[in-house]
């Protein structure tokens, strides 16, 4: 009896939540009814919301202190219950006195979608559709990292009218989070103040495991670039007679499988240029999955099972050919792999608008001066029309539809390959740059036998590569 005296406290009634809402008065209302009911007639400003374990473990501890919760469902009993149970973790919940049977004002009658996926959003992106990205993580959390070209503006302005008036009017509204919590308050927030806003689903670490592939066309062997969108990561399909190299790939491994096919491929071989530091490499897991040779350099150590190779090793693929140069600098074991003699896969030695860093490891005076043999001895000397491609898009490189590469002879332009060695060795080694990051613990991974479940992959990857040094 006692709790149904507490509860009645927590009862508004139609006319009341009518004047709110017509008042503007920040609040969150959320229709808890079966979803067919709720895309039926549900009340103007109101959202659809599933109250399970899993909202409760992750949507509600994202709901600001402080701002007002109305629920409603059909008759007052579960949303009684619910508010009962959010006021008990701190929350201003209420619910709707007798529920939806009780308002008398009009109902609206539309399905509102509230999510998207990560890879809807890249389609769209690429598209040129006009969206505004609203990034709902605090400032320092922003700063850090964050989608090219996304606002940002913490959870908890959204609730006031200055904040709101940074989003500009009359586009589509995609709310960003880590994991897609924060982001999908966000949107009821916005939805509240007639804003449709879609939230990311699976946030920033969803965002992160994207996989977009384009074709460079070509006589012979297929080469296919697959970038990472979401940390500018490139790996390769390399294809000829039917079978397929697979160069650097990334998480998840399954889709290569699905590249390949698509062009009538069978990964047959993997191999990573080196021992990779700003993400998890998915070489072991595809080899697995597609029943493919597994190839690692000669000159890194690795706690697994693999075929070693080093300078001068041949790999065929169908009627085409790759060729391993020890290049390195980046890291001391990094391989260039240089198919048919024109096409030239650099790993992080050399990218489209830069070098590779060569201080992950700490010994960045040594690893410079090897970085600059390794370039001008062994790749700056090679045909001029050689195709760079790299591992990484690179920070500076725009973003366009790729593909991202660049020759060798314009790669000799670059300014610093106008400095002596020691002015070289000088300028790279000291530059103090931000690294990935868990660097240390990606490169823990990518040596040991053991293995990351999928999901985690996501969290360690979340940020940039920092790969690379700009030299443009
Ligand atoms: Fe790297």
């Amino acid at each position: 009896m006692d709790k149904n005296l507490d509860l009645e406290k927590l009862a508004v009634a139609p006319e009341e939540l009518s004047s709110d809402l017509e008042g503007g008065r920040p609040l969150l209302v959320f229709d808890l009814r079966l979803k067919e009911n709720f895309a039926r007639g549900h009340v103007k400003g109101s959202v659809h919301a599933v109250c399970d374990s899993r909202a409760k473990e992750t949507i509600m501890p994202k709901i600001p202190r402080g701002v007002r919760i109305v629920l409603i469902d059909e008759d007052g009993s579960v949303s009684s219950q619910t508010a009962g149970m959010m006021a008990s973790y701190g929350l201003d919940a209420h619910f709707l006195r007798g529920g939806i049977k009780s308002w008398a004002g009009d109902l609206v009658s539309r399905d509102v979608h509230m999510t998207i996926t990560p890879e809807e959003l890249w389609r769209r992106m690429e598209n040129n559709e006009d969206l505004v990205l609203v990034d709902v993580r605090q400032p320092e959390e922003f700063s850090d990292f964050a989608i090219p070209g996304s606002i940002n503006i913490p959870l908890g302005d959204l609730f006031n009218n200055e904040s709101l008036d940074k989003i500009p009017r009359g586009r589509q509204v995609v709310t960003v989070c880590p994991h897609g919590n924060r982001s999908m308050v966000a949107a009821f927030a916005l939805a509240r103040n007639g804003t449709e806003a879609l939230s990311l689903s699976g946030g920033l670490a969803g965002w992160g495991q994207v996989l977009s592939p384009k074709t460079l066309a070509r006589d012979g062997a297929t080469v296919l670039q697959v970038e990472k969108v979401g940390k500018g990561c490139l790996s390769y399909v390399i294809g000829s007679g039917g079978e397929a190299l697979v160069v650097d790939p990334v998480y998840p491994a399954e889709k290569y499988i699905e590249i390949a096919r698509g062009k009538g491929l069978e990964i047959t071989k993997v191999i990573d240029t080196h021992q990779h530091a700003d993400h998890v490499s998915a070489a072991r897991d595809l080899a697995g999955l597609a029943g493919a040779a597994l190839y690692m350099s000669r000159y890194e150590q690795y706690d697994f099972e693999s075929s070693r190779i080093g300078d001068g090793d041949v790999i065929p693929v169908g009627e085409s050919s790759v060729r391993a140069v020890h290049t390195p600098g980046h890291t001391p074991g990094s391989l260039s792999l240089l198919l048919d003699e024109k096409y030239l896969f650099t790993g992080d030695v050399l990218f489209v608008d830069g070098i590779g860093r060569p201080d992950l490891r700490d010994r960045a005076r040594e690893f410079a001066a090897s970085l600059y043999d390794t370039l001008h001895g062994k790749l700056l000397v090679l045909p001029g029309d050689t195709r760079i491609l790299p591992a990484h898009r690179g920070e500076q490189v725009p973003r366009g539809r790729g593909p991202y590469h660049s020759t060798i002879r314009a790669a000799r332009e670059m300014e610093i390959f106008r400095l002596p060695r020691d002015a070289f060795v000088e300028k790279v080694a000291g530059m103090a740059l931000p690294r990935p990051m868990n660097y240390e613990k990606i490169i823990g991974i990518n040596r040991s036998r053991a293995r990351v479940p999928v999901p985690e992959v996501a969290d360690l990857e979340i940020g940039p590569n920092r790969c690379a040094i700009a030299t443009a």
